[in-house]
């Protein structure tokens, strides 16, 4: 199979990243069918996509009709057997839950065509756990995004030992060709390479809020005031969704067991999940939206 022969997308999952993946591709001439269990959830994704293409026309990423034409390209469905008829290449963006992972592979698998070639987005997962679950370890490897994906425009293509090399090739031209630098691991490692290195931050400063050292506003004005950022990492992650946070810190917790982790976790459930706020999303997280108050140009100051 060659880059050519990749016509259509099936991009799995349609919430924070699904929608700026598949806009991604359709804005690069794929066609796209997003599929999404909630009607709910694509309704919502249907919203929000434009509203993405809005603010990267807006910031000056893309013109207008490039907008325009991505979201005619996306096809939303939620009906499996619709979404992977004639799929070439699947991004999966479910949940950060290795089990729910490996049930929607395996429901792929005996839906899609067998040259469907099949990517996870997991953030802190690695492929191996789910390569079986994908009824073809070989076609199958992570394809990891970051956000905004146009904007953040890095991919990790990792591939786990049973990948073929003519799927790794193949899965970093298409990363290419949707504008995406793409980064081949060497070896499989949780957090690929620039999440490894910026988890260590988020749980830093997620630890900061945990132990009551400092209030959310002050950690991120630390960092924004000697990094010269105009986003903190707590901002930041209202912008990745709270609940995915919770989702990899709460599996950590359990796996490593650390006492700090285990903490973070609670935190960020009893603080923020139990009560709805999980970012930018749903209007409320670390800070308020539209208009978090780190984007005041007083904020620094303290004020
Ligand atoms: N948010 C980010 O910045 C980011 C970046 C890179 C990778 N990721 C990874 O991408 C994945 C998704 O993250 P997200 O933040 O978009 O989550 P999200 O909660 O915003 O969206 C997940 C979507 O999956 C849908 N879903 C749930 N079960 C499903 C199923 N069985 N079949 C199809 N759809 C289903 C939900 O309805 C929801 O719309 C996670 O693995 C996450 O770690 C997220």
């Amino acid at each position: 199979m060659k880059l050519k022969d990749i016509r259509k997308v099936l991009v799995v999952g349609g919430g924070t990243i699904g929608q700026q993946i598949a806009f991604q591709c359709a804005a690069h001439g794929y066609a796209v069918t997003l599929f999404d269990i909630s009607p709910d959830s694509l309704r919502a994704a249907k919203r929000r996509i434009r509203a993405y293409g809005d603010y990267l026309v807006a910031e000056r990423h893309i013109k207008q009709e490039t907008a325009e034409k991505a979201i005619e390209h996306i096809v939303p469905t939620s009906d499996p057997g619709q979404a992977a008829a004639e799929a070439d290449l699947l991004s999966e963006s479910v949940p950060e839950d290795p089990t729910l992972k490996g049930e929607v592979f395996a429901q792929f698998h005996r839906l899609c065509p067998s040259r469907t070639v099949f990517t996870t987005n997991t953030s802190l997962l690695v492929p191996s756990q789910f390569a079986k679950s994908t009824g073809r370890p070989e076609r199958f490897l992570a394809l990891h995004f970051h956000q905004p994906v146009w904007v953040g425009n890095l991919a990790d293509v990792m591939p786990h030992s049973g990948t073929s090399p003519e799927v790794v090739s193949l899965v970093r031209d298409f990363a290419k060709s949707i504008n995406q630098i793409p980064l081949v691991l060497q070896k499989e490692n949780y957090g690929y390479v620039f999440n490894a290195m910026y988890s260590g931050l988020n749980s830093a400063a997620i630890a900061l809020a945990a132990n009551g050292v400092a209030a959310v506003e002050d950690i991120d004005r630390a960092w924004m005031a000697v990094m010269k950022m105009s986003v903190g990492p707590l901002g930041m992650l209202d912008v990745v969704g709270l609940d995915t946070v919770w989702h990899v810190t709460d599996y950590w917790a359990k796996h490593i067991k650390d006492p700090q982790t285990v903490k973070n976790a609670a935190f960020l459930k009893r603080e923020y999940l139990d009560k709805g706020w999980l970012g930018v999303k749903s209007g409320r997280g670390f800070y308020s939206y539209p208009h978090p108050a780190y984007q005041n140009p007083t904020f620094i100051h303290g004020e």
